[in-house]
This record gives C-alpha cells, structure tokens and sequence, in this order.
C-alpha cells in the first residue's frame, strides 16, 4: 500500500449528474494552470471521481470590485481579494467512479492514515480496482486533486500489462504517463480518426496500425490513397524529412499490392506485388458507388441492370463492344432504353484508361490479397497515380465486397462448427475519404455501411479516416465503437463526433480548443473515459519500441527478405 499526499485545488460548489460540476478554485491556485482536458480527481466521501476538465472561468464575490477594479500598481489591493472577492472556477464533466470495498469509507481511510489533517488519500495500488459510470455526484465542497500517476495507471492501465493488448497512443497534456487503448476492444467495433487537415490523422492512423500489428490484435488490409501507410512518407516540418511505412517497420508481416507498380519503383519501393482488377469482377454497386464521378444517371443504372440479367459477368466488355446498331437491337429485346444505354457505354469507355484494370484476367489478384490476410500477413494497397477518388473508390468497393463475402462464410461455418480453429482471424480494413462511403445517400447500398452496421459479427471491422465527420451517415456514426479526434473546427463536424454520445455536450469545448498538432480527444468503447493526448511521437524512439521482428518465428526466406529490405533501408 503506498499513501500519496496532495494539495486540493479547489471544492465542489454546486453542480449535478447532468451538467457537470462546478469547482471554485482555492486562492493559491491560478485559473492559468487549469486547462480544458485536463484530468482530476474529485474525493468524495464514499468514492472517488474522475473528471475532465471543460471549461474555466473568473468569479467575483461582490459586483462592486468589478465597478471599481484594482489599479495596476496595486499588488497588495489584488492580493487581499485574491481568494475572497475575486477567484476562478472550473466546470468539471464527472466521468468514472471508484469506490472501495463495502463498508470501507475514503474517510476513514484518510483519518487511519494521515494525523495531521491534510487531506490525503490512499491508492492501494495492488488492489484489483473496478471502475464504473457515474451514477452520482459528489458532496458539497469536496476537494479537488490534480490526477497522479497511480490515477492515471488506475485508469488506462499500462502498456506492457499481460492480461490485456494494451497499446499507448500518447500522454494526458500535463504529465509523463501512458494513456492506453485496449486494443481488443478496439478492434472489435469499426474505429474512426478524424480532424481537419494536417493535424496529425496519417500519423495517428500509422500508430495505430503499428500497435496492431505489434500486438497482434487483429489483420489489417489497408487501402492506402496517398501512398503514405507502406513504404516511406514525408514528413512536414522546417526541413523536408521521411517517416517508415509498415513494411519497413514490420519486414515479413506486411505485403504491399499496388495498382500503380511505375509509381511504386519510382518511389524505391521494395518488394511490392502488382495488383489488377477486371470488368468482371464490376458489379452494379460498385458503379452506383463511383455514379458521380462517372456521371452516370440513375437511368443508366437500371439499365445497366438488365445488360447484367443477360450477360452477367461479361456485362461492362460486352457494353463495351456493342455498336448503337447492336444495342438499337438489344433494346427492342430486352426492353432497355437505347439512349440510356449509349450514355452508360460512353461513361463506363473511361474505364479503359484506369491503369489497373483489364478487360479479362487470368489471375485472380484479389485471391492473393485474402491469402495473404489468411496467413495474418497485413495487407496494404497502394494507389499510387490511381489516387483520385473514381479509383480509390471503385477498386476499394470492389476488393472490399469479395473479402468481406469470404468472411461471412467463414464466420458461418465457425458459428456451426464452434470449433476455435475456423474462428476467422479479425480483420480491421482502413480507408480514407470515409465519409465518400458512408454518405447517407449511398451507405445502404456499399459493402462499408454494410460492414459498420453488422458490427463485430462477421470478424471485419474498419478503421475510417476522414476531415469531414458531418457527411458520414448517422446511423454508422453511432456505431463507431472509439474516435479518436484530432482539431475540427466546423460546428457540424464536432457535432457529428458526439452523435450517440451521451454528455457529449460537455466535452465540445474540449475539442473545440485542442492544439492544432498531435492533439487528440480519444472516447469510446477501447477507452475507460474520453481523454486528451498528446499524441505519441512516430519517430525513431517509436520504430525502436514497436518495430521488433519476432525473427525466431519467421520462415526462412521471409528472414532473407526482412534483410534485404533493412540492407535497403541502410542504402546499400
Ligand atoms: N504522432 C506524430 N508524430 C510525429 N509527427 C506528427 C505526428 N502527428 C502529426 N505530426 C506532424 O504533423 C504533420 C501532419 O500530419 P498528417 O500528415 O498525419 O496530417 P493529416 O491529418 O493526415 O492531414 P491530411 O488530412 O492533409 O491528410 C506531419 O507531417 C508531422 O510533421
Ligand atoms: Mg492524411
């Protein structure tokens, strides 16, 4: 048992379950160290409570100090009202509680310890300790603490704890500690990482995955727009400089596919695979999904209808090659309209010019993508020139559908069989730009809006990564299982981070005043209570940390390629 001694910053004045709590600050506390986000500790009698911090503001006791302020020069008049006729306040958002064994009251505690009537508190920091939701609020003039270390352990646990995948994403703003997420919780519900632009979403969603990975918490398959999750990625800053992709982090567990291979040579990549899509493997849904970036009309797509209920697979290539004469023809027989048709053709004629697609393949790259998945390597796709939505959304939608058709058998047959060697491997699938997916107007006809609604169920979940959290549908936003925030600005966009958040009110000063870098607001099911981190540093102490190949566990020839890709990476 250790005893830990603090000095209270304030007592609890008023406040309720609803709206939070209201503390005034003690006079030798200054209102500048109370920032919004920040953790403490409110000890009640009975338990003890864990806040956040959301909001700080100026009291004063008596109107007429306003009316008639202290001079500048006057110290000592300032001094004197310090405390009594001026103070600051905090709103406090009450978040977990604690409380001890039965019977065992914090007082009690507190007077057997501590003589000298400071008040103080016990942490057994060895006792299994069981936090709950708040039910209730503390008593009139409670004191308040900063958060200690023991708190914070006691909160979000410890990255190396064996009972657990704990992986830490970064430390609460004012002190050295990790702030972990449990990573099965997390895997187990899709995820979003959201914020505007250059605040740190690539880096984080990079961390994340590398956390995965580590930790072996689930197989990622990642559809990578910028080219920036694999191999090499720049890095803002003073001086133009580069951070390691995946695979050179975790040689042997991560595959990179490519739908650009000229790209990906160029940029020095080693070791990727080509990928290739055919117009077989193009169903209706995929053309719906990319329908305004092609300019395809809602008529053209019921037309497109009937040239699959005739020529199946074959459709697009055989649109392809028909003459007007020979749709004029196929119309009157088939009850098509002639005209829909000769626009749908014109439109789908771009895609022949995408560099990824053939009109037949003899090869079934997808297959190889779900083999890879199957053996736990992670997969990611490189889109290289092929970034611009059209692509990035037809071959994402495209891949997406067959490898979550495979999981729900998969997840079929290890619900009949229960044995725990069909259980499927989970899988968490990330993609960018998610709101293009999950906009209301087209979410109930993608396999994405498909995939966030089922849940775990299947053993697919997704990590979606998007600036603009307004224009994903409502319904998937209130199932995404933890968000991790970085600075929005748009009152719709914080709106939408709070949808099925109850209390979220409280906690949108908080987002709205986080740092504009490598700041971030985390809630959800992997976290015990929201928190803001500063994010964790992906650096060379990073790679240090998390990148270690378990070689012993590696086949031969995959040892031979780790090394060759580190004798690269040393510019040999
Ligand atoms: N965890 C981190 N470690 C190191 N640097 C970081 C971290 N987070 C952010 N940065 C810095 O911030 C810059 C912008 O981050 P990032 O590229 O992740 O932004 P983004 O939100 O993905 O932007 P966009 O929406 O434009 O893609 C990085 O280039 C890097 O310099
Ligand atoms: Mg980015």
């Amino acid at each position: 048992m250790s005893f830990m001694q603090e000095t209270p910053l304030g007592s609890v004045i008023q406040g309720s379950l609803s709206q939070g709590l209201e503390v005034r600050l003690h006079p030798d506390v200054s209102v500048e160290e109370m920032r919004v986000g920040k953790f403490l500790v409110v000890q009640g009698v009975r338990s003890r409570f864990f806040c956040l911090l959301t909001d700080v503001s100026l009291g004063t006791a008596n109107p007429r100090i306003l009316a008639n302020p202290p001079r500048l020069e006057d110290t000592l008049m300032r001094e004197v009202l310090a405390g009594s006729g001026t103070y600051g306040t905090i709103e406090l958002a009450p978040m977990l509680m604690f409380t001890p064994i039965e019977g065992q009251r914090w007082g009690e505690a507190i007077a057997h310890s501590n003589g000298n009537g400071l008040a103080s508190y016990e942490v057994q920091s060895n006792a299994e300790v069981e936090l709950q939701p708040v039910k209730t609020i503390p008593a009139h003039f409670s004191q308040v603490f900063d958060a200690s270390e023991s708190d914070f352990r006691t909160v979000f646990g410890w990255e190396d704890d064996p009972h657990r995948r704990n992986f830490s994403i970064g430390q609460p703003l004012d002190m050295e500690v990790p702030v972990c997420l449990d990573l099965d919780r997390f895997v187990e519900r899709s995820n979003g990482v959201f914020g505007k632009s250059g605040t740190g979403k690539s880096f984080l969603t990079r961390l994340l995955i590398s956390g995965i990975i580590r930790k072996q918490a689930a197989v990622n398959l990642m559809f990578d727009m910028h080219s920036e999750y694999g191999w090499e990625a720049m890095r803002e800053g003073k001086t133009v400089s580069t951070v390691k992709g995946l695979r050179q982090l975790f040689p042997g567990e991560v595959e990179i596919f490519t739908l650009d291979s000229e790209s990906t040579k160029r940029r020095g990549v080693k070791g990727a695979q080509e990928l290739f899509l055919s117009f077989e493997q193009i169903e209706i849904e995929d053309i719906r999904l990319v329908s305004f970036e092609l300019g395809v009309s809602e008529a053209a797509l019921d037309n497109a209808n009937i040239l699959y209920s005739e020529y199946g697979r074959s459709w697009i290539s055989q649109l392809l090659h028909m003459s007007n004469e020979d749709i004029k023809i196929f119309c009157e027989e088939k009850q098509g309209h002639a005209g829909s048709i000769m626009s749908l053709q014109r439109k789908l004629k771009r895609l022949e010019g995408l560099k990824y697609l053939r009109s037949v393949c003899t090869h079934n790259y997808i297959d190889q993508v779900l083999q890879c998945l199957e053996v736990g390597k992670n997969v990611v796709i490189e889109f290289g020139s092929q970034s611009n939505l059209l692509s990035y959304m037809l071959a994402t939608n495209m891949i997406t559908r067959r490898i979550h058709g495979t999981y729900v058998k998969k997840a079929e047959k290890f619900l009949q069989t229960k044995s725990p060697s069909d259980r499927p491997r989970q899988l968490v699938i990330t993609i960018e730009e998610a709101h293009r997916f999950l906009d209301s107007s087209i979410v109930h006809q993608t396999i994405f809006g498909t995939i966030a609604r089922e849940m775990r169920k299947y053993f697919v979940t997704l990590l979606v990564v998007d600036q603009r959290p307004s224009g994903i549908d409502n319904e998937v936003m209130s199932q995404i299982g933890t968000r991790i925030t970085c600075l929005l600005n748009d009152e719709k966009d914080i709106e939408a981070i709070f949808t099925g958040v109850s209390g979220g009110q409280n906690l949108r000063s908080v987002l709205a005043k986080l740092d504009s870098k490598q700041q971030a607001l985390v809630l959800g099911h992997a976290v015990p209570m929201p928190v803001v981190v500063r994010t964790r540093a992906y650096d060379q102490q990073f790679y240090r940390e998390i990148g270690i190949t378990d070689w012993v566990a590696m086949a031969d020839e995959e040892v031979l390629a780790a090394a060759e890709l580190a004798k690269a990476d040393l510019g040999f």
